[in-house]
This record gives C-alpha cells, structure tokens and sequence, in this order.
C-alpha cells in the first residue's frame, strides 16, 4: 500500500487530520488498534473552544454539532457559598460549545467514510520506521495479515500510550512532566445539571465539576485521590460530596448514574514535536489536566497547523511550514499548559491541613471573578486563544 500520509490514531487529531487533507486534495490512510465502537464510545471532555467550533463548522462536520450542541457565552466559579459569573461574550466576544468528544469523533468518521477514506480499525502490532529516510513506513496486521503502508508523511496521532512517541531514536526527545496529587471522579447522570452552564466550585473539601452532555445529561466530577478505588464511592456518597461542594448555590437534582470513572491528572509536553518525517499530534505529544478542557483543543490546533504545511509542501513545493511545525504548535501548547496548570492549582484542595494554601486560593478566586482583567484573562483562555 502507498499512501501520500500514513496516520496512526483515530482520535480527533487523526481523524481532522485526514480530513483536513482530504479538503486540501492530499491522500492518507488511518490505522486504529481500537474497534470503532469503541472509539465512538470513549467519554472526554465536551467543550470545544471558538475557533474550532468554527473550524468543524467550516470545514463540513459542524451539522449536527449545529443542532444538538449547546452555546455557552459564560461560565460560573463557585466558592464562600456564592457564585460568580465570568462572561466570556461580553469580555472578549466569544463563547465555548458543549458537545462531547465522542460526538465530534463519531461525526468526523461518518464523514470520512462519505468521502471514501480509508480507516482500518482493529490492526494490531503497528510499527512506525524509515521517518528519518526517504519513504516512511508503517507495517501493521490486519485481518490476520502482514500488511505495509509506504508514504511522504506519518501522522503520530495515537495518543499519550501510542507508539509513535516511543520510536523517536533516543536522545532526540527532551520530556517535561508534572503529576498532581489527586485526580478527578467523574460520573454521567440522567438528570437536568445544576445551572444551564458550567459551574467550576472550590470548596474545603476539594473541587467539583458541574458540567453536561445535554440539557437532561448531567457531567459530574469530583476531586479525589488519584488512585481512587471506584467500589469505596457507591452512589450514595457521590450525590452527598456533590451537594456539600455546590454549597447550596444550586439545587443538585440527583439521576441515575450511567457512568463512573477516575480520570488520572498529568500536565506532559515532549519537544520537538516532530523527527524526520514522523509528526506527533495531539495526545501524543502533550497532556493537559482536564481543568479548562484544552485536551481536544490543543490536538485540532496541532493538525491544523500540520494539514496547512503538508499542503504548502504539495502545493508550492514548501518546506519551511514543515521545519516550523513543532514550534508553531509547542507555542500554543505551553500557554495551554500555563492556563490548564493555573485553573488546577487555584480550584482544587493540595495540602488539606495548610490553610496558607486555601487563604491564597480564596484570596486568587475573589481577584479574578472582581477584577475585569483578571477576568478577561481567564474569558480569553478558556474560550481559546486566536489560532492565527
Ligand atoms: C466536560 O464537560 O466533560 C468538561 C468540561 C469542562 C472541563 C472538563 C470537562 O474543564
């Protein structure tokens, strides 16, 4: 098999990935390891900034975003019992969008598939090499076949697990790492969530999420420890952290719990981004924690970035978008990782008997909800920065 870009991962990089350049009349071929039930089942984050709602939009994949998503001009932090509005359309004119991730991937295959490309799910054993040659090779099994694709470009959009990063030859990679002490509880429930939009909460006991899949699917999460044993949180005892952490601001209806999961939190970035022929996107390259939502964000900006330079270099024989691939998109990168970084540490509980720490958090949450530049900062963060 040849093909002009060899992409490793059907994800949202990889999948707008192939779309993009499928737009842009460049061929590619997706390999997946994964059934495509299952990656059109894998629960994310659900919000997606301006510009890439736009993006979805006007690139033909934004239809049934269109109809079923829900528009947020603004968003609520919670602390002291009170809510505070930040209003994102009036401070810098944007607003964000929920709509799941899954949604995104399942809309992005049913339109791949449309336009005749090709997705090959549950390969096994994929293996990148030659990147640092002439012609890139990914070898793969395939309906119990030895299969090889021959291609100008790999794709490394396989995620933080993948094997693309790991087959950078040593030494070229350099890693920046970060672990939290927690993680996040996260449930799904049917049941209308607390307020139409999202509700960020400090409390003594810890952070809590209150977000939504729909107007009768509420996303709730609470800060726990990281490895928390899912059997020590019957329903019972989620509900009750729930309620303490709103602190009254809200009525929490209660609904049947469809999902429970420990989300892990990890701020990573590998520099370059980029070996050879052998472009990393995505989760591959760069974890944010989930506070702010930035994970999927930071992997349609990345290929963005990278179908524009792939196009130059067919198009107009242009090399230089390429060479710059990994610094053009490790700039966004590091102010997602400040911003994602910066809502972590100011909302959830490090050190439960320092109350320096919580003085300071209370001191920062009542700065940035009473200063108007302190919340045009956070408005124009979390909304997302201009991709221009
Ligand atoms: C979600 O809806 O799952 C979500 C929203 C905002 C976040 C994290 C997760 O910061």
């Amino acid at each position: 098999m040849r093909t002009q870009v060899g992409i490793v991962g059907a994800g949202p990089a990889g999948l707008m990935l192939s779309h993009l350049l499928h737009l842009a009349g460049v061929e590619s071929i997706i390999l997946e390891n994964r059934s495509r039930e299952y990656c059109e089942a894998r629960i994310r984050a659900g919000l997606i900034e301006q510009w890439a709602t736009d993006m979805l939009v006007e690139t033909g994949v934004g239809e049934r975003l269109t109809r079923e998503a829900m528009f947020h001009d603004g968003n609520y932090l919670c602390f002291n019992r009170a809510l505070h509005r930040i209003d994102f359309r009036k401070l810098v004119g944007k607003g964000v969008t929920i709509y799941g991730q899954q949604e995104v991937v399942k809309d992005l295959i049913a339109r791949r598939l449309a336009d005749g490309g090709q997705i090959l799910f549950e390969v096994k054993g994929t293996n990148v090499y030659d990147f640092d040659g002439k012609e890139p090779k990914i070898a793969f099994q395939h309906d119990g076949k030895t299969k090889q694709i021959a291609c100008d470009f790999i794709g490394g959009c396989d995620g933080f697990h993948g094997v693309c990063r790991p087959s950078m030859p040593p030494g070229v990679l350099t890693n920046f790492t970060r672990d939290y002490p927690f993680g996040w509880l996260g449930i799904l429930s049917e049941s209308p969530p607390p307020d139409h939009e999202l509700i960020y909460a400090y409390n003594e006991r810890g952070f809590a999420l209150y977000t939504m899949r729909s107007p009768t699917l509420a996303r709730l999460y609470i800060q726990c420890a990281p490895d928390e044993d899912i059997d020590d949180w019957p329903d019972a005892r989620i509900w009750e952290e729930l309620h303490v952490r709103l602190g009254g601001t809200r009525k929490l209806a209660e609904g049947h719990i469809v999902q429970k999961s420990v989300t892990p939190m990890r701020s990573f970035v590998c520099e370059p981004m980029q070996f050879g022929s052998l472009y990393l996107a995505g989760d591959a390259a760069h974890i944010v924690p989930p506070t702010g939502a930035k994970g999927m964000n930071l992997a349609l900006a990345d290929v963005r970035v990278l179908s524009r330079a792939i196009e130059a270099f067919y198009r107009k024989n242009r090399t230089d978008l390429l060479q710059n691939y990994s610094a053009t998109c490790l700039n966004r990168v590091w102010k997602a990782q400040r911003f994602s970084w910066w809502m972590t540490q100011m909302l959830h509980r490090y050190n439960f008997e320092n109350d320096f720490e919580m003085r300071r958090q209370l001191a920062e949450l009542d700065y940035v909800t009473s200063s108007q530049a302190a919340a045009t900062s956070l408005a124009e963060n979390y909304a997302g920065l201009p991709m221009e």
